[in-house]
């Protein structure tokens, strides 16, 4: 049978690992030394969002105005934050079941890439013993513009000589959706992603994939 699509781009907070979480964990710190308000909906739409786009959603709550120069410093101090809780990070932090998917995919002969707003990307695969793993990796190091601008999956896709209709999307943010749509890629969405109305899989688990592909 011919293959639908011949490269699957995965995000990788919150769909090969939950450093999502970390993430919200960070920013959560961070806003609470500014007195900020923030809770599990606003982090919501932090998701497939920059380090910086991020802060400047956070600090729609904020009662004062932050310089560019104390935006930098806040933006730093939550990565701080954020490296050192994936310092904790080892081998047992990648799913089973997502290493079993991507096994079967590969063994398949998909070609398996990642694209990511994050700029932590390759400490993160190195942590979770993913480091040489990915036949390509398009992350926040090779961007200019984050999701929801495509770029990010288009890099991925010239990165492997393959058309975005040849590929898919594996996305749990509802921006890296709108990313998809806008560069003509199919996705399949988990979590939040998976109620976008542009989806064109909704994934209840990640090994479901190996279906619809
Ligand atoms: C995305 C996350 O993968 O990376 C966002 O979903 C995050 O929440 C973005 O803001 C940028 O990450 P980093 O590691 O460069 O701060
Ligand atoms: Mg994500």
């Amino acid at each position: 049978m011919e293959k639908k699509y011949c490269g699957i781009i995965f995000d990788l907070d919150g769909v090969i690992c939950h450093t999502d979480h970390y993430h919200y964990l960070a920013w959560k710190k961070l806003a609470e030394k500014e007195h900020i308000y923030f809770d599990e909906s606003i982090n919501h739409r932090l998701r497939g969002v920059s380090r910086m786009e991020s802060l400047e959603i956070l600090l729609e709550r904020a009662d004062k105005t932050y310089t560019e120069e104390e935006k930098e410093r806040m933006a730093e101090a939550k990565n701080t934050i954020y490296v050192e809780l994936l310092g904790q990070m080892t081998e047992n932090d990648l799913p089973e079941n997502v290493k079993r998917t991507l096994d079967d995919l590969r063994k398949k002969g998909y070609l398996l890439a990642i694209g990511s707003s994050s700029k932590n990307t390759k400490r993160i695969l190195k942590y979770i013993g993913l480091e040489n793993y990915f036949d390509a990796i398009s992350d926040g190091t090779n961007i200019t513009r984050s999701k929801p601008d495509p770029e990010v999956f288009l890099k991925a896709a010239e990165m492997l000589e393959l058309s975005a209709e040849k590929c898919i999307v594996i996305e749990d943010a509802r921006a890296g959706i709108d990313a998809a749509v806008a560069g003509g890629f199919a996705s399949a969405g988990i979590g939040e992603a998976k109620l976008h109305s542009g989806v064109t899989y909704q994934l209840e688990s990640f090994e479901d994939l190996t279906q619809i592909v």
